[in-house]
């Protein structure tokens, strides 16, 4: 009996570590696009839409279902345009995330269908805190989840019997919820809810990562005395903010329902999307709760079958949200990002800097599928290189690069070398740098193969190789690339007797086929590598150069 007892809890605690455990998804490699939201809803759009995505050199589109065409009439279900999305994206060599539009789409519960708009009764909406219903169905309502999860349930069993070559690949629960014009719900069932206890989940959790929490939690919790019971106020002080993590906690145990009955179907990545604070916007000023980095606790705690929770970027500050996403316990994968020519760039600087999942710009149909669009050739480049990235990926090899006016260079001090990186511009002789308008982002990857080895790939980066003793060579430059100062100070003892110093040993544009063989395009010395001293590719050109170092004396 003893025996028998010992086993059934190893194999829990077994199952509990598999489901706590963070998730590397190494077959996951997205150079993706997202729909606009009404453009999965009819056949024929999605038959016009997915040849361009091709063209435009993505390998999966991120495609919206929507809960009021699946199922019109209350438990009638219509999945055709899911069919169809599949049978297109087979066609045209892509693969799939679909993303449930189903109680929330950017708070609101606009996709919900008629049958359970019109019936609030039964799906009661919240309410703001002067008592105003909002078109946001509560989270705090069984009906609002059993219907919701019913559905949800019906499409991924679609997906089970009908994705016979897995073309899907992920699956996004809800679109960017939250709360809206309040910081909570002040229906009567939220504020019954909130007079209770928090969850001793939550504050087991809080006392076990106390080292890896995020600090705006921890100072909160310990602001109000580090307690280990006690209401939300009692816990956590009466404010917005303690507000905004008692709706977190009901967002995500509500979408945890969704994904454990996903997870018993289908064994595909769960993620959710977030609508972020920024702007210095407050809760109740955007869709508050969601999977927002300050949340990510609760929403870890709350919902352990959601995989990784996911930034939409719109604002500035790209750097700074892909940072507070990319975390031990959470792979970084951007479902949104603004459409915009700088994409191709930061998608490079996202899988280099933060071994990423994937990048998505939106509304992706609305882009060029010229070639010569600087996503595709991005999208080009990066899947290419995407043996090397599979390989690389989480083994702290990969280095991300990010410039633009601003932040013009850095300095990478990696293993033996230090690496001069910059933006194209600051070499001396490009007039665009100069001819008053914005620079474009330059940015790229790099991957250390071997000691003196790399990967470059990217677009309007400049690269200079020192050996760690070395100084990095910071002096300025004339029009001709030259050291302006010359021999002015000389010194009398020589300080490079015991500093060997680096060198540019060969530089070749490379192609890559899909087994990871590099092909030579041409070999870049003289004027391409500004005779031996630095590696570059131009703004416009999306290249591979695979450099090889050599150290002389
Ligand atoms: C973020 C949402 O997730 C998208 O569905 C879309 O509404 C964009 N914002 C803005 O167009």
């Amino acid at each position: 009996m003893m025996m028998k007892q010992a086993c059934i809890f190893l194999i829990s605690c077994l199952c509990s570590l598999m489901v706590h455990a963070q998730r590397t998804f190494p077959g996951l490699f997205i150079l993706g696009g997202e729909l606009g939201n009404s453009s999965a809803s009819s056949p024929e759009d999605i038959k016009r839409i997915f040849p361009k995505l091709e063209r435009m050199g993505l390998n999966t589109v991120l495609v919206p279902v929507y809960w009021e065409l699946v199922e019109p009439e209350k438990g009638s279900y219509d999945f055709s345009l899911v069919r169809e999305a599949i049978q297109q994206a087979e066609k045209y060599h892509l693969k799939i995330v679909f993303l449930w539009f189903g109680a929330w789409k950017n708070s609101m519960s606009c996709y919900a269908p008629a049958w359970f708009k019109k019936d609030y009764k039964t799906y009661p909406r919240a309410k703001t805190r002067t008592g105003k219903p909002v078109e946001v169905a509560s989270v705090f309502s069984a009906n609002v989840l059993n219907a919701d999860k019913q559905a949800f349930s019906q499409f991924v069993r679609f997906l089970a019997k009908n994705d016979r070559h897995h073309t899907v690949v992920m699956l996004q629960i809800e679109n960017e919820v939250g709360m809206i014009e309040s910081s909570r719900d002040f229906s009567e069932t939220a504020n019954k809810e909130f007079k209770k206890n928090v969850p001793a989940k939550l504050l087991h959790y809080i006392r076990q990562k106390k080292n890896s929490l995020h600090p705006f939690l921890l100072t909160k919790w310990k602001e109000h005395g580090s307690r280990v019971s006690g209401s939300w106020t009692e816990v956590f002080g009466d404010d917005i903010y303690t507000n905004e993590l008692f709706m977190a906690w009901h967002y995500a145990i509500y979408i945890e329902q969704l994904a454990k009955e996903a997870r018993t179907i289908l064994s595909l990545p769960l993620y959710v999307n977030a609508a972020l604070n920024s702007r210095g916007r407050k809760p109740g000023e955007y869709p508050s709760a969601g999977p927002l980095a300050h949340l990510k606790d609760i929403w870890k705690c709350a919902a352990p079958h959601i995989d990784f929770l996911a930034p939409d970027l719109y604002d500035k500050g790209f750097k700074d949200w892909v940072r507070q996403y990319a975390l031990p316990d959470n792979k970084l994968f951007i479902p949104e990002i603004r459409l915009e020519d700088n994409d191709g760039i930061r998608a490079f600087y996202v899988f280099g800097e933060h071994d990423a999942i994937g990048f998505s710009p939106f509304s992706i149909e609305d882009g060029s599928d010229s070639p010569d669009y600087p996503l595709t050739q991005s999208y080009r480049v990066l899947k290419q290189l995407a043996p090397f990235i599979h390989k690389y990926r989480n083994s702290g090899r990969m280095k991300g690069l990010l410039f633009d006016e601003t932040h013009k260079d850095t300095t990478i001090l990696w293993n033996e070398s230090t690496i001069k990186a910059a933006h194209y511009f600051t070499l001396p002789w490009d007039s665009r740098a100069t001819n008053g308008q914005t620079w474009p982002e330059g940015g790229g990857l790099m991957i250390q193969l071997e000691k003196n080895e790399y990967l470059v790939a990217g677009s309007g980066i400049v690269l200079t190789f020192y050996n760690k003793q070395e100084p990095a060579d910071m002096q300025k430059r004339g029009e001709d690339g030259f050291i302006i100062s010359g021999e002015k100070h000389r010194v009398t003892n020589n300080p490079w007797q015991d500093i060997a110093r680096c060198g540019l040993l060969s530089v070749d544009e490379v192609s890559v086929d899909s087994l990871g063989n590099m092909q030579r395009v041409r070999r870049l010395n003289g004027d391409q590598d500004h005779q031996g001293r630095h590696v570059r590719i131009s703004v416009g050109e999306y290249k591979i150069l695979h450099v090889k170092l050599y150290q002389y004396k």
